[in-house]
């Protein structure tokens, strides 16, 4: 059996479980190109204590918590098939799906049962999430939108007074009240993409999730670590407390058993009778009561069985923009990243990159260069300006000109890159002026709790999903077995500027809120101009920051040739649209003590006009690759994610 090293020791319990896993997986007969070792977690790196401050504490919510660093990791090869998860024992179901001739899609659906069991501050049924699929018969890419929604009552006060009328304190929580959960999405927008894509059957697809939810498995130490740093929230909810919490009130521990018989129940009956199970019925009205309750002085929401029932996922049209010798395909909205990923790439795409490559890079992906977080962080700036003032759920606000091409043609992106001075920041961006729009710019949310999923099948068909509760265990409300999202922090509270202008993301009923999240597929540009054939899979949790997260993978791939375990591995860093850059103090040559004063990047950023910030970055990126022979992919350090498939 292959050896197998975890993110931290003493996880003894998982790998026990990941072992029993494998000697089934290895030892099922007729599985194609499945060869002993197939579905294994390759042997990585070493967990090493990070020195960076914790981003806990420098936020308004529950974040998902910095676990370490594995310190070199090895990239996987695989023959024909490759998925990567945020979580071993998920990656593992998804892999056997693959092994037994099940397409990327069948894979997601195993996946994300299991990870809402493994996962749960991360992911789960109760929340929503964006997939980009890439049908390798038809050569088509289509974006699924499985986004929360709010109720069908929701006004633009919702998140901010009792009502329209009584705007007497308590404030409602944006973080854990009833207010905050929006319909959840996942499991209609996964029926959408199998039914499409889908070979296997759906009431399988369940097995490994029922499995572990029925007899049990060890509580990994990221879990354990956002349990005992949520245990106090988690103790509001009658349900969260008994599952997550001992009978004496302290956390369950990492290698503790945890069965969830109340999940095993959920998802049988979803299993048999598809998602109408969840969205009407009696789940559907345990939804209801939970979100509208209003124990420990929780202000209830307005959930209602017709807004469950009536919930739609949606297809919409990919965002396809060329990147120098490449097409990259992302997520149009209610989801910005897309769109900024994109705006982003288009502006570097003025710069040589190429020529600012880290030198030397190891196996942890080196060190940037100054002038290359610069170039990239001010390029950032100018896309999330226009990302803030004008996307949101394209449902409600239309882009300027109709069109996500008025923010992403090349004429367009070459201007905004000429505001870039090489030498010094801007600090902050102005967004384009497309005349008189009747939208203002106003806060951000902090956002954190998400995972994401690429695969690769047999076929040539791939995936990249990224799914999400929001916040690290969602609104803290459990219910029938699964954590209820708190999604709809992502809008703004507040409905006007501080011009008096409507907010393109203000709440409206039926609305979803904008979000980060950017699972991205990246093909070959043919010589004629057109997409060719698929070349990287890739995308990340990380609220806001997934935008920079997945710029700083793209350029290391495309720009410095990185391979994906480097490209992932590699220094987090870049901006929003504030005059602070991210330099990631988990990296172990990030040197992150006092604030980083002896760090050569981050002196001559702060030489450069930056207000550097050290703290700890949480990305959970995957990426693979098609090489010669087959697939090569990298599974973020940060977290306890693996790469597994037909390996080489
Ligand atoms: O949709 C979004 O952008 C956020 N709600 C995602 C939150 C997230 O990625 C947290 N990750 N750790």
């Amino acid at each position: 059996m292959t050896r197998i090293r975890h993110v931290h020791t003493g996880a003894t319990a998982v790998l026990v479980l990941i072992g029993s896993l494998l000697t089934a997986c290895s030892s099922s007969p007729g599985t194609s190109a499945a060869g002993a070792g197939s579905c294994a977690e390759a042997p990585n790196g070493t967990h090493i204590a990070a020195d960076a401050p914790t981003a806990t504490g420098d936020i308004a919510t529950n974040p998902e918590i910095g676990t370490g660093y594995r310190t070199g990791m090895s990239p996987v090869r695989t023959r024909t098939y490759m998925v990567s998860a945020a979580n071993p024992i998920a990656t593992q179901a998804a892999c056997r799906v693959l092994a037994s001739g099940g397409t990327a899609a069948d894979a997601l659906v195993a996946a994300q049962m299991v990870l809402g069991l493994v996962e749960p501050q991360a992911t789960g049924i109760g929340g929503g999430a964006f997939l980009m699929y890439y049908n390798a018969a038809t050569k088509s890419v289509d974006a699924y939108d499985g986004r929360e929604i709010a109720p069908a009552s929701a006004t633009e006060n919702y998140l901010r007074w009792t009502s329209d009328a009584d705007h007497t304190p308590p404030q409602p929580s944006t973080t854990a009240s009833g207010r905050s959960i929006g319909v959840p999405g996942v499991l209609r927008m996964l029926r959408m993409a199998h039914d499409d894509h889908g070979k296997q059957s759906w009431r399988d697809l369940f097995t490994p999730a029922i499995d572990l939810a029925d007899h049990g498995f060890p509580i990994s130490p990221r879990m354990a670590a956002e349990i005992a740093a949520s245990a106090k929230d988690l103790a509001r909810d009658d349900n969260a407390r008994a599952y997550f919490l001992k009978p004496d009130g302290s956390p369950k521990p990492e290698g503790y058993t945890i069965t969830d018989p109340a999940m095993a129940k959920t998802l049988s009956a979803i299993a048999s009778d598809g998602p109408d199970a969840f969205y009407t019925g009696a789940i559907a009205k345990d939804i209801v009561d939970t979100t509208g309750a209003t124990s420990a002085g929780r202000t209830p929401g307005q959930i209602t069985l017709a807004d469950l029932a009536g919930y739609r996922a949606e297809k919409r049209t990919a965002i396809c923009t060329d990147y120098r010798t490449h097409i990259l395909c992302g997520m149009p909205g209610p989801s910005s990243g897309g769109m900024t990923v994109a705006a982003t790439m288009g502006i570097l795409e003025n710069f040589d990159l190429a020529s600012l490559a880290p030198d030397h890079p190891d196996r942890d992906g080196g060190v940037p260069k100054a002038q290359a977080v610069h170039l990239i962080s001010e390029a950032e700036r100018l896309a999330y300006a226009d990302r803030d003032k004008y996307v949101a759920d394209p449902d409600f606000v239309p882009l300027p000109g109709n069109s996500p091409d008025t923010l992403l043609n090349k004429p367009y992106l070459k201007q905004r890159a000429a505001l870039i001075n090489p030498a010094h920041t801007m600090g902050s961006a102005q967004p384009g002026d497309f005349g008189p729009v009747p939208l203002g710019t106003g806060p951000q949310q902090p956002e954190h709790g998400t995972s994401h999923i690429s695969v690769v099948d047999e076929y040539g068909n791939a995936a990249a999903m990224t799914t999400t509760v929001n916040a690290a265990f969602g609104s803290f409300h459990v219910v029938d077995g699964f954590v209820l999202n708190n999604q709809l922090e992502d809008f703004s509270s507040i409905p006007t500027g501080a011009d008096g202008a409507p907010l393109a993301n203000r709440v409206q009923g039926g609305k979803r809120p904008r979000s980060s999240m950017s699972p991205t597929l990246v093909f070959d540009r043919d010589p004629d101009g057109s997409r060719g054939r698929l070349a990287y899979v890739t995308g990340s949790p990380g609220g806001s920051v997934i935008i920079q997260f997945v710029v700083k993978t793209l350029v290391g791939l495309l720009d410095w040739g990185l391979n994906p375990q480097q490209a992932v591995s590699a220094p987090d860093f870049g901006a929003a649209n504030t005059p602070v850059t991210g330099i990631g103090g988990e990296h172990p040559d990030i040197k992150a003590t006092d604030n980083g004063e002896h760090d050569p990047l981050v002196r001559q950023l702060r030489a450069m006009g930056h207000q550097v910030s050290v703290v700890q970055q949480s990305s959970g990126l995957s990426a693979l690759k098609r090489e010669p022979g087959g697939w090569i992919g990298g599974a973020d350090p940060r977290r306890e994610g693996a790469v597994m498939g037909d390996t080489r």
